[in-house]
């Protein structure tokens, strides 16, 4: 659905993205992450057609963004960043107007306009004004309006920003039921809601791509997929200086100092070994009370984290 080969955008001199490629499938959700500056929203925008590579080859559904913009746009329901809405306009009235704006054919506006209020939960606000909705329902309203041209990819540029959890949540469940039917591309920093909705994820960077797997696959590639907490009694230089020397260990971090009392540290082993073992044998042979002895899977933000700090 979506084939990116070198592309490239340059501001003035600022290489925003720099010689990116990547592929996504028809039916795919993917989470496209980054720290805040990395390039998405330029990526999206090029994908989009709203602003020209300076250089690369984009195909969207076998159409080519800048050759044949117009049959790509009939394709792709893009959200920006910051949803520009009339906010002087009713809900209904400025759908309808999108849909005309998109080239809807007149006999299916309405129609549209109904599918669309339906799926994004906006039944009961189509004679509200925009500009006294709250930001929830404004999201939706921008989420319908990518949708009402009947788009088979969605782009949405961080749908869930400014949001509080329960909207966040009814966001991600509404870009779950989307999935269904569409191709999805989005950008969020909330990374519980990409390892609940995306089957992919690309990581960028500074302008490139770091990874591209599953959620799960990415957790699994850092630290050896997770670490040992331990919970003891015991004074966190003694927990450091007795389990760092074991073998097959990697690395010992002091989560909270004890003070001559409990001492919480996260152990990191080598990939693949189980070090459970050896660190009770240091507990037992120590006499050090234990409250917590446990293996804990990495998650998707330690991920981010290795794969995006400098
Ligand atoms: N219109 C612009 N003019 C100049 N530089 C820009 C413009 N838009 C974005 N940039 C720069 O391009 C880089 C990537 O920005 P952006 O794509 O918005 O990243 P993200 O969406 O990942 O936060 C940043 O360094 C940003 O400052
Ligand atoms: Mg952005």
């Amino acid at each position: 659905m979506i084939e990116v080969e070198n592309l490239s955008k340059t501001y003035s001199g600022v290489h925003a993205v720099r010689n990116i490629s990547f592929h996504v499938n028809k039916g795919e959700i993917v989470g496209f992450l980054g720290p805040n500056g990395a390039g998405k929203s330029t990526t999206m925008k090029v994908l989009a057609g709203y602003l020209p590579p300076t250089d690369g080859k984009i195909r969207i559904a076998g159409y080519d963004v800048i050759t044949e913009s117009l049959e790509v746009r009939k394709r792709i329901g893009y959200m920006p960043e910051n949803v520009p809405l009339y906010t002087d306009m009713r809900v209904n009235e400025f759908l309808r107007f999108r849909a005309e704006l998109k080239k809807v054919a007149r006999r299916r506006i309405k129609d549209r306009v109904e599918t669309v209020k339906e799926l994004c939960h906006l039944k009961d606000v189509g004679s509200k004004i925009i500009g006294t909705l709250s930001k929830g329902y404004r999201q939706r309203v921008g989420l319908a309006d990518a949708m009402v041209h009947d788009p088979d990819l969605l782009i949405l540029d961080e749908p869930t920003i400014g949001l509080d959890p329960n909207q966040i949540r009814s966001v991600r469940d509404l870009i779950r039921d989307l999935g269904k039917h569409h191709t999805i591309l989005l950008s969020t920093h909330i990374l519980s809601e990409v390892e609940l909705t995306c089957g992919r994820v690309l990581v960028i960077h500074r302008g490139r791509i770091e990874a591209s797997d599953t959620p799960a696959n990415l957790t699994r590639l850092v630290r050896g997929g997770g670490s040992i907490l331990l919970e003891v009694k015991a004074p966190s230089a003694d927990v450091v200086a007795r389990i760092q020397p074991l073998p097959n260990i990697e690395d010992v971090e002091i989560v909270l100092p004890g003070t001559g009392d409990w001492t919480v540290a996260k152990i990191f082993a080598k990939p693949g070994v189980d070090v459970r073992e050896d660190i009770f044998g240091v507990v037992r042979q120590n006499n050090w009370p234990l409250r917590e002895l446990a293996r804990v899977k990495a998650t998707l933000e330690e991920a981010f984290v290795e794969l995006t700090q400098d």
